[in-house]
């Protein structure tokens, strides 16, 4: 996978994949490590988080009369809690550790919970079998099932759940043995023969009681820069942790490993070859740090969509190749009864459970329907054991969804919740649970979320098909390798926003946009209308392109906007044909037509006002890329009107009532 390249200038130019969900800090110099840390980690808040922790290596005596004598120098100080900061602070406290004013090296973590829910064991940091190193993670482990399984077998006993635990216990060990004339030296051999050994996505922060004032860092598609101080010096997931003490930094690349001290700063890649950094100057203030020099959080989170993807899609194969679901609390033989699917989901939410209905009735050839959750336990639906509720939510707490799921409860089905927040109330009541890891979306606009819902809705009605024998494992991995190539697609359409750019300022104060499609390009023309309504207050309206000559093409005008997206001309040739005809239709009235299409596709170009290609993918995936068009559409429409594009009015990024 690429990463940014140019993260030096506020602003990705090459859509960074290193955007992880947690916050990470580390500090060696001679001031207080545990305020500089905490502090590091208030400014990583906005990232969201379910938990927090800090490990700091003390050298040198307090002068705080409570702690004197209760902590040593060269001891190593550990604290972490579920919850927010507030709650940290206060293990802190019942550890003596305010006070702590003298030098020290610290590292801290803010927790958005993948593996492992969001509780105090599994908490960063994680301490390895002999106490003496911790680490803290952002990313996923791809082999840490097996790696942990090594371990155990060594007779090592896990503390929590996490991948992160893996990391730390086999530091230790490769301390035990790694070269170095210095401890500080031997923490970074130690990491670097660790991060050989990984598979997934990772940075990692280590501290070693026996280095102290050393912290060492290591980094494979996850986010790490190294803040140059006078006399101190920082690493963190993105430079808002640092930003009040240096605007001096160092990008580091793919596959390196650091170490800090208060004077020094060594890069190597993993093979222990030095590597120099790439230095910049930070411009952002604290606020454009946050947004990693995006204007917006929504235009941060659909350049995010690529690693999201990515992420969402790790760790999913098992060494024989079988589909492995998050927390699935049901049999395979459950999963063989099943013979009625029903998606109940809102918003955003419920279009990705619209295209899922294609590609689940497809793979697996059991009926699926899709219903709005604020409808679906009205109707009085005919459920049994044998019918799988699927419950898309992004934040897992919106009301209208969870009481579709009890209600499916009660009624006895099997319920499967595909949520992005860990720990929510939704996955908590369902039997089964698959992890979107798109990382925390602040913007109410859903973007990131949406893109990895379809890719979890499509990985359950693999994981549906393989079970029931439908597919066999090669073929399901021929799909998940067509997945697999799906986040360079994506951002091959990032790179090609600017004429989407334009547009918008062109549509900014249209009265009125019409979106069309047909088979899975049905329910983008829906999220796309919802995208504008939601972010431009601007009437907008999706429908089913055959639907048109029922009634809707009366709404065209001389130059109404019609935005039509267009199958693929492989998949479902007489599809696309026929999508070729609405548009000439709706020309033929006077529209103003815009049409996403697959690179390649001539019949669109005589009607198409505007056109905009993307990459050519299998059918039933089309809207990983067809929706990121409208995505930025809207957002730009929405900045172009003067509106909060983050914030837009009347919304809430979770509803929790009814
Ligand atoms: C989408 O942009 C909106 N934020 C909204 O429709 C959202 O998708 C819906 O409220 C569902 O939220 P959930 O995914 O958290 O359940």
């Amino acid at each position: 996978m690429r990463v940014c390249d140019s993260f030096a200038h506020g602003f990705c130019s090459k859509f960074c994949y290193g955007t992880g969900m947690c916050g990470i800090v580390g500090y060696a110099g001679a001031r207080p490590a545990l305020n500089i840390v905490l502090d590091g980690l208030r400014r990583l808040e906005y990232r969201g988080y379910d938990s927090a922790g800090v490990a700091i290596v003390l050298s040198g005596d307090t002068d705080d009369g409570d702690a004197a004598g209760r902590r040593r120098p060269g001891e190593l100080l550990t604290a972490k809690r579920a919850g927010k900061l507030a709650n940290l602070e206060k293990a802190l406290a019942e550890e003596g550790a305010h006070g702590l004013r003298v030098g020290a090296t610290g590292i801290g973590h803010t927790r958005w919970a993948t593996h492992g829910g969001p509780t105090d064991r599994n908490a960063h940091p994680h301490r390895s079998f002999d106490g003496r190193v911790a680490v803290i993670h952002n990313g996923i482990i791809e082999n840490f099932a097996k790696l942990r399984a090594e371990l155990e077998h060594d007779g090592i006993e896990f503390a929590s759940d996490t991948d992160t635990e893996c990391a730390a216990h086999l530091l230790a060990r490769a301390l035990q043995d790694a070269a170095g004339a210095t401890p500080g030296e031997k923490l970074a051999e130690a990491m670097r023969i660790v991060s050989r050994r990984l598979e997934g996505a990772f940075t990692l922060l280590a501290v070693d009681v026996e280095a102290p004032g050393v912290v060492v860092g290591a980094r494979r598609n996850s986010p790490l820069v190294v803040g140059r101080g006078e006399g101190e010096n920082y690493l963190a997931s993105d430079v808002s942790a640092f930003i009040e003490h240096t605007r001096e930094a160092v990008e580091l690349g793919q596959d390196q490993v650091v170490l800090i001290s208060p004077t020094d700063i060594v890069i190597t890649d993993f093979h222990g070859n030095p590597v120099e950094g790439k230095p910049f100057h930070i411009t952002w203030d604290a606020s454009a740090a946050e947004k990693s020099g995006y204007e917006y959080f929504m235009l941060k989170e659909i350049a995010e969509q690529p690693h999201a993807v990515a992420e969402t899609l790790l760790g999913r194969l098992n060494e024989t190749g079988d589909l492995m679901l998050d927390e699935v609390r049901l049999t395979d033989q459950d999963l063989r009864d099943v013979d009625k699917v029903f998606i109940v989901a809102c918003g955003t939410a419920y279009h990705a459970g619209m295209v899922a209905k294609y590609a689940i009735e497809h793979w697996t050839r059991i009926p699926c329907e899709v219903e709005l959750a604020s409808e679906f336990r009205y109707r009085d639906p005919v459920l049994d054991r044998s019918t799988l509720v699927v419950a898309i939510s992004q934040s897992g707490e919106t009301m209208d969804t969870l009481m579709a799921l009890r209600h499916a409860k009660e009624q006895k089905a099997r319920v499967l919740a595909i949520c992005n927040t860990n720990g929510s109330t939704i996955p908590r009541e369902s039997d089964a649970v698959l992890y979107t890891h798109a990382g925390p979306e602040i913007a109410v606009a859903s973007t990131k979320a949406f893109l990895t819902q379809l890719v979890a809705c499509y990985l359950v009605g693999l994981h549906l098909a393989q079970v029931r024998g439908v597919k066999y494992a090669d073929e399901v991995a021929a799909i998940i390798a067509q997945l697999q190539e799906m986040p360079e697609k994506i951002e091959q359409v990032l790179s090609m926003m600017a004429p989407i750019r334009e547009l918008a300022r062109d549509l900014a104060e249209a009265k009125s946009v019409l979106f069309i499609g047909r088979h899975v390009s049905y329910p983008v023309a829906l999220e796309g209308a919802l995208k504008l309504k939601e972010l431009a207050y601007m009437h907008a309206e999706g429908f089913a392109a055959g639907e048109l000559k029922h009634g809707p093409i009366a709404l065209i005008d001389e130059g109404t906007p019609v935005i039509c997206v267009v199958p693929s001309p492989r998949g479902r040739g007489v599809l696309h044909d026929k999508v070729v005809s609405n548009i000439q239709e709706v020309r033929a009235r006077g529209a103003r037509t815009i049409v996403i299409a697959e690179e390649g596709d001539v019949a669109v170009k005589p009607y198409a006002d505007h056109l905009f290609y993307v990459p050519i993918t299998p059918t039933l995936l089309a809207p990983l890329v067809t929706t990121v068009p409208l995505q930025v559409l809207a957002c730009e429409i929405a900045s172009a009107r003067g509106h909060d594009v983050d914030q837009p009015r009347n919304l809430a990024k979770s509803v929790t009532v009814e």
